[in-house]
């Protein structure tokens, strides 16, 4: 279907919180290594919310962010759009409550679960907004505070994932910029394979879900570890595919941030440079659905996107999920 008009990513923003929690210090909380965490994930260091910082916390000071570098006042905003899996409470939405905390008093709010695949889904959503026509200013956060819900006595998963938040503001952009496609995808027979089960309808909360550790994340590493090679790569191709786009087009390569084999290994499939391939796992591990803005953000403040650059933004995640956006830089008034 033709769109009206495309929407583009005015702004960007990130935060995550101060409490920096290294290997070292892990290898004092489980039975695990500096080491292996390096050479198995490419993790070193994650940063940790602390007992009163919650997601909309994290996702309000990067929406801050994205909307002071879009130069857009909070008052414009027309919709918020929050990828989550760990919001503040089962509800409202963590979106309401951003949107209420940031100022944007006549804009909609909801939220997007989709696991770590999140913030592709909510940013296809939010540009979709823009591009009918029907919103002008669009805020798109990606939060999640995942130490929240890690059984700490768990060294599969554990050592994986970080808290942190990243933000965008999108924006009517001329044709050939911002958001040129996306694709979108789930497989639901992979439910099981990451989860937190119990707290909510099918495991109401209750003494023996506590005691069984079933508001936590339980993982089947390798299997997901084998779904994430696959898909990675072929979301990429396939969004490059659908824009009429080559993997030699591509300026910037910013995947989620799980695993550096699995980033590498869709590197590979697409054929591309080490330079074209954006990765700060190192420092956050696993953030869910704010680790691609945050990758994002950080490529922006630090030099690496110029106007008129091709980006290929992709995740995958819970569900089990994936998705992939193409985007190009800028306005055209700037290449
Ligand atoms: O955003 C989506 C979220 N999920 C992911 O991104 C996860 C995708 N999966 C992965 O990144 C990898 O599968 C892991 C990093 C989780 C695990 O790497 P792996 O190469 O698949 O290792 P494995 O699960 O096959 O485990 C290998 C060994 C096992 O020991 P044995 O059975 O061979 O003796 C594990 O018990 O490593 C052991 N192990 C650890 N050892 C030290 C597992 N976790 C740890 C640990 N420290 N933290």
């Amino acid at each position: 279907m033709k769109s009206i008009r495309n929407a583009g990513i005015v702004g960007v923003g990130s935060y995550v919180p101060p409490r920096v929690l290294t290997n070292q210090e892990m290898e004092s909380i489980v039975d695990t290594s500096d080491e292996w965490i390096v050479t198995r994930t490419g993790i070193r260091e994650r940063h940790i919310a602390g007992p009163d910082e919650a997601s909309s916390d994290l996702g309000l000071e990067a929406a801050r962010r994205a909307l002071a570098d879009a130069g857009v006042d909070p008052g414009e905003v027309d919709l918020v759009v929050t990828a989550t899996i760990s919001g503040d409470m089962i509800f409202p939405a963590t979106a309401s409550i951003i949107q209420h905390r940031i100022g944007a008093s006549r804009a909609a709010a909801f939220d997007i679960g989709a696991g770590c695949t999140g913030f592709i889904y909510a940013l296809t959503t939010g540009a979709q907004f823009v591009a009918s026509g029907m919103y002008e200013t669009v805020l798109v956060v990606g939060a999640d505070t995942l130490s929240k819900l890690l059984n700490w006595k768990d060294r599969t998963t554990c050592v994986l994932f970080g808290d942190g938040a990243g933000a965008a503001v999108l924006k009517p952009v001329p044709e050939g910029y911002g958001v040129l496609g996306s694709v979108l995808g789930s497989d639901g027979s992979g439910t099981d394979l990451l989860k937190v089960e119990a707290g909510i309808s099918r495991r109401p909360a209750s003494h023996e879900t506590v005691d069984s550790c079933l508001h936590t994340i339980r993982m089947a590493g390798s299997e997901v570890f084998k779904f994430a090679t696959r898909v990675m790569g072929e979301a990429a191709l396939g969004v490059l595919d659908k824009c009429g786009l080559r993997a030699e087009d591509v300026s910037l390569f910013i995947p989620h941030q799980a695993n550096t084999r699995i980033i590498d290994s869709a590197a590979r499939r697409l054929g591309l440079a080490p330079e074209k391939v954006f990765i700060n796992i190192e420092n956050y591990g696993n953030t869910s659905a704010a680790s691609i803005p945050l990758a994002l953000d950080e490529a922006v403040q630090g030099g690496k996107v110029h106007p008129g650059d091709l980006l290929v933004l992709v995740g995958f995640g819970a569900g089990l999920t994936w998705g992939a956006c193409a985007v190009r830089w800028g306005n055209g008034s700037d290449d």
